[in-house]
């Protein structure tokens, strides 16, 4: 079976395919033919999550697909960046900057508890769908690794002695957040179209 990815992210992209393996084939929004920056404009992950699934429905005139929305929840900043966590350090989009800003905040706060939050819209059949993964962990004091993307280099998921950036896509999907969201994907389109 065949869905369309609603990002062009290669670094998602991988960790999506890694999760599905042969099972289903997963296109990105290029491969679908589909030039649209997708605006995240809501409060919630879920809401982003289920507008960019709902926008590339529509584009794609109807065809199976689903989206994804990750934040970074930080407990000593009340939460943020959450939902911001993308602009978090404002625009252009940098994950230097977003990293930098991160750790200034937190500055040499002891509580450095985190999690990353991943909401998947699906939509099968024009019905959506949601799943959600989560991975705990805590905010590292300086980035270590060179690996994946985004916050990764200073986030250190419970179980692990290395940071997500010193992890491979594999090793990452032991303890991901968007992992687990696609586990639960996975698991529910077996019920209904892999037999
Ligand atoms: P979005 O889901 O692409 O909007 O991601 C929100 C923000 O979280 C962006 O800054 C991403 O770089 C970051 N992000 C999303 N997933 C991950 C991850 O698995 N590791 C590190 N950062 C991530």
């Amino acid at each position: 079976m065949k869905l369309i990815f609603a990002s062009n992210n290669a670094y998602k992209l991988r960790e999506f395919r890694s999760a599905v393996g042969s099972k289903m084939e997963i296109i990105s929004l290029a491969e679908a033919g589909i030039q649209k920056e997708i605006p995240e404009p809501f409060d919630t992950l879920k809401e982003n999550a289920k507008i960019k699934a709902q926008t590339i429905h529509q584009l794609s005139g109807g065809e199976n697909c689903f989206s994804e929305d990750t934040g970074l929840e930080v407990d000593a900043l009340g939460g943020e960046p959450g939902v911001h966590s993308a602009r978090y350090a404002g625009e252009p989009v940098s994950a230097e900057n977003n990293i930098r800003k991160l750790l200034r905040a937190l500055a040499d706060s002891t509580n450095r508890r985190a999690r990353f939050i991943t909401l998947i819209c699906l939509i099968l059949e024009g019905r959506e769908y949601f799943f959600e993964g989560r991975c705990e962990g805590q905010i590292l004091r300086s980035p270590a690794g060179t690996e994946g993307f985004g916050y990764d280099p200073v986030f250190l998921p419970d179980g692990s002695h290395k940071s997500f950036a010193e992890l491979n896509a594999e090793e990452k999907n032991k303890f991901s957040h968007r992992r687990k969201a696609a586990d639960l994907l996975i698991a529910y389109l077996k019920t209904r179209l892999i037999q």
